[in-house]
């Protein structure tokens, strides 16, 4: 095979990203969390004051986007996560961003790509295709625990709330809705730690290889 691409889909905190992460080194492939991208976007026209429903802004935000320059510290921030699910349902934002998405996916050897809408939109002939799930409760509760771990200090129903809104905004969007391609395999890690999921997902790539 000259190259091989995986879309891995899924809302927020499934551990589709830790997963994708692996998965990449696993099969010797190159990475992008394109989450990271909708960030970067937001990250930029935050720090420029500007607003975030304004369509041509954003645009020009999303075309100087640099794949390569995306750091993952600077764009952790909750509120940049936020910000972004609001700029992501512009459609001249996620068509500049998807185009440099497309592009990471064809250079060689290939890639495992990480969003909501790579098995849908970005990648509809990927590979294989896996679509991560976990109940809003397990998600929030692992959302939860890393910041407490981080030293920060939140309530667990403002985390579950917060996890619920976001899926709600990503499921209901008109252009390329957070939802499983018809052909992808799903994944629910509601009852399964790191290392199970990454070796299901394993089982279910090689045997779709
Ligand atoms: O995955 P992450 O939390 O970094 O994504 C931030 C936001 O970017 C998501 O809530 C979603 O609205 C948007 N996004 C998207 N399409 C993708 C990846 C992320 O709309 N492929």
């Amino acid at each position: 095979r000259e190259s091989l691409i995986i879309a891995i889909d899924g809302p927020a905190a499934s551990g589709k990203g830790t997963l994708a992460r692996r998965l990449a080194a696993r099969y010797g492939l190159n990475h992008l969390d394109t989450g990271l991208t909708y960030r970067a976007v937001a990250r930029a026209l935050l720090d420029a004051g500007l607003p975030l429903d304004n369509a041509q802004e954003a645009e020009a935000a999303a075309r100087a986007v640099d794949l390569g320059a995306l750091d993952r510290q600077a764009l952790a921030a909750h509120a940049v996560g936020e910000a972004a699910s609001k700029i992501a349902v512009m459609p001249e934002v996620r068509r500049a961003l998807v185009e440099k998405q497309r592009a990471f996916a064809a250079s060689p050897p290939g890639a495992v790509l990480d969003g909501r809408d790579i098995g849908t939109v970005v990648c509809p002939n990927a590979d294989v295709k896996l679509y991560v799930t976990a109940s809003p409760q397990v998600r929030a509760e692992r959302r939860w625990k890393e910041i407490l771990s981080g030293g920060g200090e939140v309530d667990y129903a403002a985390v579950l709330a917060d996890v619920e809104r976001r899926d709600v905004r990503d499921m209901s969007r008109a252009d390329s809705p957070l939802r499983p391609a018809d052909d992808a395999h799903l994944l629910d890690t509601s009852e399964m730690d790191i290392e199970t999921a990454f070796q299901a997902a394993v089982a279910l790539i090689d045997a779709a290889l």
